[in-house]
């Protein structure tokens, strides 16, 4: 079965709204310096940091080495929700720092810098969203985690990378007819994975679409012994030629699980730091984007999670700046959405890196 129809609109942001990607630099004596004193500031604040694995990797060295917690987004939402600190700082982007909030009502959410976004969230405004549900009101509404709490708050179901096509599947299985959003690229993987009949948002994360298939062809040439890793957010040209399409974690357990040595990888650059971790020995290639020197935008770095820095996460644990708060009508109804995913999941703990406990 075929989606009956999608949405004509694109969603693809404006290039005047999307940030230049900027890594802040830092001298190795500040580096130091900082990290000393977040340590401190983080046992003073009962506080631990959860960080995306897209984020620079002094915030994951940090994170892991205080208690805290380096994840795919679906396991920075359970982690915070199990977590006894009092306060969350999440390093990532606007809706990890709304999920933790939404699931945790009572603890602080502070966020190194609130302006990081997502452009899957911003391609998906809730009031043309609410309006697109009304008019298909016989179908099940599912929304990527990427979106905002509102969007969430119209959802039935958040799902993400890790789950998607489960959670599909499931409601494939029961009957039902879908409307999608916002990411056309995951939601049409999904779709063909599934059968499905899905109604899909035309969004897009501005890092993914940016892998080009024709290109990523003549570097498999070069690469012949190299196994093909693509996050679901890339377009259908890249996906069609990986040997394993997952969430981030999904991703990095590859690396430690497969018997290649070599790995062209589909996916931000962040995620290099883990797999280095994860498999020292092993070789890691960035799949093509337009190239540095020519049209590339984010250059497979999200401008949003870059973000995110020492600097910053130090400032805020000073001042208790940059607090998350979501509406509480919106959050309550948000909530329905997320905790029906972290049921779902429960049954099948599929996002442990491997070798985790
Ligand atoms: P994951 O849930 O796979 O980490 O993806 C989140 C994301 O923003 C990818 O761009
Ligand atoms: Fe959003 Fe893409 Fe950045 Fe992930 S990488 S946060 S999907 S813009």
């Amino acid at each position: 079965m075929t989606s009956e129809a999608t949405i004509n609109r694109s969603y693809s942001l404006p290039k005047e709204q999307i940030p230049p990607t900027v890594v802040e630099e830092i001298n190795e004596h500040e580096r130091s310096e900082l990290t000393q004193k977040i340590k401190l500031q983080l046992e003073q604040r009962n506080a631990l940091i959860v960080a995306h694995y897209y984020t620079e990797p002094d915030l994951q060295v940090l994170a892991d080495s205080t208690g805290g917690y380096v994840s795919d987004s679906l396991d920075m939402a359970r982690f915070g929700n199990e977590s006894h600190a009092d306060t969350l700082i999440v390093c990532g982007v606007k809706f990890m720092g709304e999920t933790a909030k939404i699931l945790n009502p009572e603890k602080r959410i502070l966020m190194p810098e609130l302006n990081a976004n997502c452009s899957l969230d911003l391609g998906c405004p809730v009031d043309e969203f609410s309006n697109f549900c009304d008019a298909h009101p016989e179908r099940i509404v599912v929304v990527y985690a990427n979106t905002s709490a509102a969007v969430k708050a119209r959802a039935d179901w958040m799902v993400t990378s890790g789950s998607a096509v489960d959670v599909i599947q499931y409601l494939v299985n029961k009957g039902k007819k879908i409307i999608w959003a916002p990411d056309k690229y995951l939601g049409d993987y999904v779709q063909k994975k599934t059968g499905a009949d899905m109604l899909i948002w035309q969004g897009a994360c501005i890092v993914h679409e940016e892998f080009k298939g024709k290109e990523l062809r003549t570097l498999r040439k070069n690469h012949p012994d190299a196994k093909v890793l693509v996050h679901p957010e890339s377009p259908g040209s890249v996906i069609a030629q990986a040997d394993l399409v997952s969430s981030t974690t999904g991703i990095i357990n590859a690396v430690i699980e497969m018997d290649a040595m070599k790995f062209i990888v589909a996916t931000d650059t962040g995620i290099f730091h883990k797999m280095k971790e994860a498999a020292p020995d092993k070789i890691f290639i960035e799949a093509p984007t337009a190239g540095k020197s020519a049209t590339c935008i984010s250059c497979a770095h999200c401008p949003w999670m870059a973000m995110n820095s020492l600097r910053k996460l130090s400032r805020v644990l000073d001042t208790g700046d940059n607090e998350v708060f979501v509406e509480t009508n919106i959050a309550q109804r948000a909530r329905n959405s997320i905790e029906r995913l972290l049921i779902f999941t429960a049954k099948k703990p599929a996002n442990k890196l491997a070798g985790d406990a």
